[in-house]
């Protein structure tokens, strides 16, 4: 007998035992439930238990009336899968190396439609012209201030971000500028500018769009060896003491001194860039991890929030007995800023 006759007969009798035909799938656990058990394990942190957002980071509003109007469910799974690149946004699909895969992603989309007051708003997809230098004199004197310079710098949604210009089209970005998010400091602008010089805003993000990344990503595969220098001496970290510069950690690191990097973020994050040697262990997933982990040695959680996620992670740590533990202060970002020591990839 080969393999295959044996994976069909072992599918056979699978089915028999469970009463089904092999024609049958099992019903896709898309429903909102599971969507809200999803979205309490990973999104409130950020984007707040019912929507509210703002809990951490910025994150948006999902519950925002005119934007659950606007994003259709393939807006919303499109953002959630593939994240927005460059921020705290992770992309939470396994094509991406996230945990979701399409049903739960699906389940996920449910949930926010929960919170959907009102009828959705058809958009047309025609491009809007207009003039993308008068543009970016608006764009200057009455968005920058919340969105950034080039569009990139927040410290609200970076609107030049690729993920963003390939979902939102021109009517989305003109509907959000014209009736804003109300609850959010995003005000309607319907009525301070013209028509003119809205079509010539949304002209200017258009010109940001660049292409997005193509293709999948690995996700990260075992944990490695958590402690680098394990012989080495104890760092000097304080404990009880919640957060330790870079800086600091650094020097410890240098001197030899035995040390573990816990990542914090989603692993798709982990797999696009991580403190070189570091392990991939999601904040949503922390229990899942602790057997692995040493109590005897020092621990450093990091993330990109600065410290949402890595918050998360080192309150699971310290309530199962963990003592040495620390949140690396200015987080991730100003790590790799600094030139120090950082690696891609799935492995540590
Ligand atoms: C670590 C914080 C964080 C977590 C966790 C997080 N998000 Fe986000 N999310 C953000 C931020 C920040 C943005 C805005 C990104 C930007 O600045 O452009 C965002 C943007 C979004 C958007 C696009 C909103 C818009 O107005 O275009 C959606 C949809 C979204 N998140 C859904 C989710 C879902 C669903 C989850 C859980 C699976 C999740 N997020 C987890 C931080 C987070
Ligand atoms: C006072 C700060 C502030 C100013 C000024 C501002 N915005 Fe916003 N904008 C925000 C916030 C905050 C959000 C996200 C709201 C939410 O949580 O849903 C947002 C959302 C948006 C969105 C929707 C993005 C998405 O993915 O849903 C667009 C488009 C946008 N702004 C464009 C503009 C433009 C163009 C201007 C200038 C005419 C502008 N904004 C001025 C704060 C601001």
């Amino acid at each position: 007998m080969n393999a295959k006759t044996l994976t069909v007969l072992v599918a056979a009798a699978l089915a028999l035992q469970q009463g089904c035909s092999s024609e049958e799938t099992p019903p896709a656990p898309t429903s909102s439930v599971a969507g809200a058990q999803s979205y309490e394990k990973t999104c409130t942190l950020c984007h707040g238990k019912d929507g509210e957002g703002y809990a951490a980071d910025n994150a948006t509003a999902l519950r925002s009336p005119t934007f659950l109007a606007t994003a259709t469910d393939e807006f919303l799974a499109r953002s959630i899968s593939r994240g927005r690149p460059g921020t705290t946004m992770s992309s939470w699909g396994k094509a991406r190396g996230g945990p979701y895969d399409d049903a739960a992603i699906t389940g996920i989309v449910a949930h926010l439609r929960t919170w959907q007051t009102g009828p959705s708003v058809t958009l047309g997809s025609a491009p809007i012209a207009g003039d993308p230098t008068r543009g970016a004199a608006t764009y200057a004197t009455a968005c920058a201030s919340c969105h950034g310079a080039t569009g990139s710098e927040g410290p609200n949604v970076r609107l030049a971000n690729a993920e963003l210009l390939d979902v939102a089209s021109d009517e989305f970005l003109r509907y959000a500028i014209v009736n804003g998010r109300p609850g959010t400091a995003m005000r309607g602008y319907g009525a301070e500018l013209s028509a003119d010089q809205i079509a010539d805003v949304v002209s200017l993000l258009r010109s940001w769009a660049k292409p997005v990344a193509p293709g999948s990503v690995p996700v990260p595969g075992t944990l490695g060896p958590i402690v680098q220098n394990p012989d080495g001496p104890e760092p000097a970290f304080e404990v009880g003491k919640r957060f330790t510069p870079v800086d600091v950690v650094k020097a410890e690191l240098d001197r030899g001194a035995a040390m573990g990097f816990l990542d914090a973020r989603a692993p798709s994050d982990y797999v696009a860039e991580h403190i070189a040697g570091a392990a991939s262990v999601p904040f949503y997933e922390a229990g899942d991890y602790l057997f692995a982990l040493p109590k005897d040695k020092w621990l450093i959680a990091y993330c990109g929030c600065p410290h949402a996620a890595s918050g998360a992670l080192v309150n699971a740590l310290l309530a199962n007995g963990f003592t040495k533990v620390t949140i690396l202060d200015e987080g991730f970002d100003v790590w790799r800023e600094r030139g120090y020591p950082v690696r891609s990839g799935p492995n540590p």
